[in-house]
């Protein structure tokens, strides 16, 4: 048998259009918005770095190559920090750092919103034959094990691509991707079949896909193969989830993993304004003065 090899890559695709955000996400990508007092990819960042992963590759819009100063040190401004006395900022600064620390990172660009898959094909050359794990620059869990952690546990089991679940109440399902599925453990799942957005009465399951997974190296293959023959009915774009439907057709395995926690979704604007408020509202040192706060908005 193969020997099973560790997942220390990780790639967040952030190159899409962010069409939900404009004409803001125009200057600013939807990943850098604001939850309490982080922009959402440090979330994400942290999340990665609490399950094990070393390496970030970033898919970016060619517009936005200057993604990796925020993670870079500005030793110029803490010099400058040092000198006027600003002993809270710099601590605030440093504990910013660590959070990277022992982290790598790199961008490659999208040069054309082609479709998620497509995005995570552009960073094949950082992947060697290995498994990745990839995650949406705009999906946050909130939970204990952090997700992608409890991806990486499925997968060391089954050897095949996981696709991150949650369940969805009936009414919100049809905005999302669903999955058919066969039950094999407590939160894993054999997956059958994957809907794009199904009406609520012809969803197969209320689990909706969740913008986090673990790639193979076969899963590689079937997007290099598509090459640049995206779905002609979604503006030329390679869908990943079609590219499993492929996969399934073929006889491959793809697992599905029930995450535990709150899925905190951020590709949308009402999804953004909910995820700030749990988060704020879980935050010891805003919760209580803005729970009063709410109760006093007529
Ligand atoms: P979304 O569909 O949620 O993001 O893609 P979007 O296309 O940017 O947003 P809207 O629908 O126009 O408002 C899921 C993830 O895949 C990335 C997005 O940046 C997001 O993190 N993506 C999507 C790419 O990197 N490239 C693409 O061509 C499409």
């Amino acid at each position: 048998m193969e020997q099973q090899k560790d997942i220390k890559k990780i790639i967040i695709p952030i190159a899409g259009l962010g069409t939900r955000f404009l004409p803001l996400s125009n200057v600013i990508s939807k990943e850098f918005l604001p939850l309490v007092d982080k922009p959402v990819i440090q979330y994400i960042i942290e999340e990665v770095k609490n399950s094990g992963i070393e390496e970030v590759v970033f898919v970016v819009n060619p517009g936005r190559k200057n993604i990796l100063d925020y993670f870079k040190k500005n030793t110029e401004l803490e010099k400058l920090l040092v000198k006027r006395k600003k002993d809270k900022i710099l601590k605030e600064l440093k504990d910013f750092e660590e959070v990277f620390r022992g982290i790598s990172f790199s961008c490659v660009v999208q040069k054309e919103p082609l479709g998620d898959g497509h995005a995570i094909l552009q960073a094949a050359k950082y992947v060697n034959n290995e498994p990745v794990a990839v995650s949406f620059g705009d999906d946050i869990v909130y939970s204990d094990k952090p997700a992608i952690a409890q991806l990486m546990e499925i997968f060391k089991t089954c050897q095949a691509p996981v696709v991150a679940l949650k369940q969805m109440p009936v009414d919100k399902i049809s905005a999302y991707g669903v999955v058919d599925v066969e039950k094999i453990a407590n939160n894993l799942f054999k997956i059958k079949k994957f809907v794009e957005k199904p009406e609520a009465s012809k969803a197969p399951s209320n689990l909706a896909i969740v913008g986090k997974y673990i790639l193979t190296p076969e899963v590689f293959q079937y997007l290099k193969k598509t090459g640049t023959k995206g779905n002609p009915e979604r503006n030329g774009e390679i869908v990943l989830a079609e590219i499993f439907e492929k996969m399934l057709a073929d006889g491959k395995f793809i697992y599905g993993c029930e995450l535990k926690g709150e899925w905190l979704e951020c590709g949308d604007k009402l999804k953004w304004i909910k995820s700030f408020f749990y988060l704020a509202l879980k935050d010891e040192r805003f919760k209580d003065e803005l729970k009063q706060y709410i109760k006093t908005i007529k």
